[in-house]
């Protein structure tokens, strides 16, 4: 069939749709319903049936005689090492572990926060979690104490999982000291802690509340894996939203293992037994969904890639991981080709490796340039192709279905919505708009499998956030358009949110940050546009009367506190301390027109603006910050 036949087929009837492409799923107690509509525009699917994440991932491959092939290729340039877990060893790896947190008292339902570096025991320990019916919540290495506390406060977790460091080109990061200050930080206490000891830094441990990683586990019984309803929420992921305060996305079971296991085939068209790699990290949710659980689910080879596109050593990298293990199908952001463009303009590097065996790469987490796509196109000789998704839907909303049918690449679209997707343009009044037109991007309801239900511990948020604007849709907070051909065009965010090298932050948590200085009276954080990094977060600080210290060092000390409290991603080098924001007459600060400034875009000087001279003054700022560039 072709891809409009199955979209159609879906369309037609969404719930015999899914409820076949659930027969590819081991159940405990299969569904013999799909949807469940629990009324004010919520939905779940596959609610009744009975299911075990871990099984299907794991278990299942070695009953069904994959026991012995690579589930994990573990492939690590900053610490010089490469080795494959079979099926057989991780099913052995993830029981023991599950064993032992069930020992000390994990029970379905409970939390456990995972704070780990791109290594083997973090996919363990995310499979061990989900063989218990425990909800894992993993917090992104790159965020520092204060992130990793307000995850605790509201995950509450019972246990955490860490290790000793994470290893960034040229500098260790020591996760314990880290995690020590977040458990301090934070009103809830988890009741105990498993340290894995990396050989490159040993962390200090607490007697009575942590525990090594090995010794944890040592002479306990394996756990089987615990059969959780279809709504059960298997993880909770925290992702940037308008406030300081993370959302919460809820990803429930049994959806998540049927989308899941439909993408493989039908967008990233690998079969089972095929090498597939998410050149991310765990800590996002293309982690989760594409280094982890997706390809273990299909019965695929996942690479587990501990190291950078450049630096970790050079510019061949990529090259060398697809050649070597003869990667089928990848997975990266085009901030990462940007990279390696960077240094090895003409892709010189890549003669020295056979990457015949790779079919596609595909880009997401942030908009892929013209430029770079035709680049990676030009270089490779692959098809490249864009995908559009978000935390909160776990999997793509519009793609390349390349399993069923290659469709012409449109560069500047992600090409369609998959099945299970109904996207459509809204004016502000929310109604459709032509082909063609600018609007707000929303999903008619219901959402599709494995999309999220609510947000943890925040069902007003998750409503407020994305059900209220537009009646019957859920609001993705992207904006852009479709074509005469249905293909759709992301051009940008609605809200605050911004995107610095693929990683989704919010502008609203740096100011929180900026704004608790003692000597900041009030500040903005914008997104102006990068080369490199697609944005960077660019903040104003006002001071407090009376304050008369040097401004370059309260700017220094502003960066420093948005490294301090958010992390290094965060990527917050630009700061400059100015008299006035530009404001409206009921005094809300007009970041977009700041951000147009940063960027030398035209704009109009917006009709409620108190007074039109501050334009000038932040022209002034941005231009001592280097910017407009070019
Ligand atoms: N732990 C600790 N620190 C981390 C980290 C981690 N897991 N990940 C990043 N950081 C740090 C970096 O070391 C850097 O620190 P610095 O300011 O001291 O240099 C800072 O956070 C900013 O990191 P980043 O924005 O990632 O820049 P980079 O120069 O280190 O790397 C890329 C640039 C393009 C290589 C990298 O951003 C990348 O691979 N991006 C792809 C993102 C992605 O996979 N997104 C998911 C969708 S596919
Ligand atoms: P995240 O939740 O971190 O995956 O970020 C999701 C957001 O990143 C989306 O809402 C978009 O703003 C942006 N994004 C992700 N993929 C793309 C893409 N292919 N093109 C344009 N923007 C994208």
């Amino acid at each position: 069939m072709s891809y409009a036949e199955i979209y159609e087929s879906w369309k037609r009837d969404p719930e015999a749709f899914w409820l076949e492409q659930a027969g590819a799923i081991d159940w405990d107690e299969a569904p013999t319903r799909a949807l469940y509509d629990r009324g004010d525009h919520l939905y779940e699917w596959f609610a009744e049936a009975k299911v075990n994440t871990c099984y299907n991932a794991v278990d299942r491959h070695v009953e069904n005689g994959r026991g012995d092939q690579a589930a994990i290729i573990y492939d690590s340039p900053v610490t010089d090492t490469k080795y494959a877990i079979t099926f057989a060893e991780l099913q052995e790896q993830v029981a023991r572990l599950a064993g032992a947190l069930r020992a000390k008292g994990i029970e379905k339902g409970d939390r456990v926060i995972i704070y780990m570096p791109m290594i083997p025991e973090t996919a363990v320990a995310i499979l061990a979690c989900a063989r218990l019916g425990a909800i894992h919540s993993v917090v992104f290495g790159g965020f520092a104490s204060h992130e990793l506390a307000v995850r605790i406060d509201d995950a509450e977790p019972k246990a955490i999982i860490a290790a000793s460091c994470g290893i960034e080109p040229g500098r260790t990061v020591s996760y314990k000291p880290l995690l020590d200050g977040a458990i301090e930080e934070a009103k809830h206490k988890p009741d105990f802690t498993v340290i894995f000891q990396r050989e490159r830094e040993e962390a200090a441990l607490i007697d009575g509340r942590d525990h090594e990683w090995h010794a944890f586990q040592d002479g306990v019984e394996p756990a089987p894996c615990v059969p959780v309803e279809g709504n059960h929420p298997a993880y909770v992921l925290y992702t940037s939203g308008t406030t300081g305060a993370p959302k919460g996305v809820v990803r429930p079971t049994a959806g998540h293992l049927v989308a899941l296991h439909w993408s493989m085939k039908n967008i990233y068209n690998v079969d089972p037994g095929e090498v597939f790699w998410a050149a991310s990290d765990v800590g996002w949710v293309v982690g989760h969904s594409y280094i982890v659980y997706a390809p273990l689910i299909a019965g695929n080879t996942t690479v587990l890639f501990e190291g950078k596109p450049v630096g970790t050593p050079d510019a061949s990298t990529f090259w060398r991981v697809i050649s070597e293990h003869k990667v089928r199908s990848f997975f990266t952001a085009p901030t990462a080709f940007r990279a390696v463009k960077r240094e090895d303009p003409e892709a010189k590097m890549l003669a020295d490796w056979d990457i015949g065996h790779l079919r596609a790469i595909y880009l997401a987490g942030e908009r892929a340039d013209p430029d770079t796509i035709e680049w990676a196109q030009r270089v490779t000789g692959k098809p490249i192709y864009d995908h559009w998704w978000q935390t909160e839907t776990g999997w793509t909303i519009a793609g390349m279905p390349a399993g069923i049918e290659t469709m012409p690449v449109k560069i500047g679209s992600p090409s369609v919505a998959m099945p299970g997707y109904d996207v459509q343009i809204l004016d502000e009044g929310g109604t459709p708009v032509a082909p063609g037109n600018l609007g707000a991007i929303a999903i008619k309801l219901p959402l599709p499998p494995g999309t999220l239900p609510t947000l943890w511990n925040a069902p007003e948020r998750f409503r407020k956030s994305y059900l209220a604007h537009f009646p019957g849709y859920y609001e993705t907070g992207d904006a852009g358009m479709i074509d005469e051909d249905g293909y759709l065009y992301i051009m940008a965010r609605t809200d605050d949110v911004i995107n610095v090298a693929g990683h989704r932050l919010s502008t609203g948590a740096m100011e929180e940050v900026l704004a608790g200085h003692p000597d900041v009276a009030e500040c903005a954080v914008i997104g102006v546009a990068d080369d490199f990094k697609g944005q960077l977060p660019m903040g104003f600080v006002c001071l407090t009367k009376g304050v008369n210290r040097p401004h370059d060092e309260i700017e220094k000390e502003c960066v420093k506190r948005v490294r301090d409290q958010i992390g290094p991603v965060a990527a917050f080098k630009l700061c400059k301390v100015v008299d006035r924001l530009p404001k409206t007459r009921s005094g809300k600060i007009l970041r977009r027109t700041m951000a147009s400034i940063a960027d030398g875009e035209d704009f109009k000087m917006p009709a409620t603006i108190d007074d039109p001279a501050i334009v000038d003054e932040i022209r002034e700022a941005v231009g001592t910050m280097g910017y407009p560039k070019g």
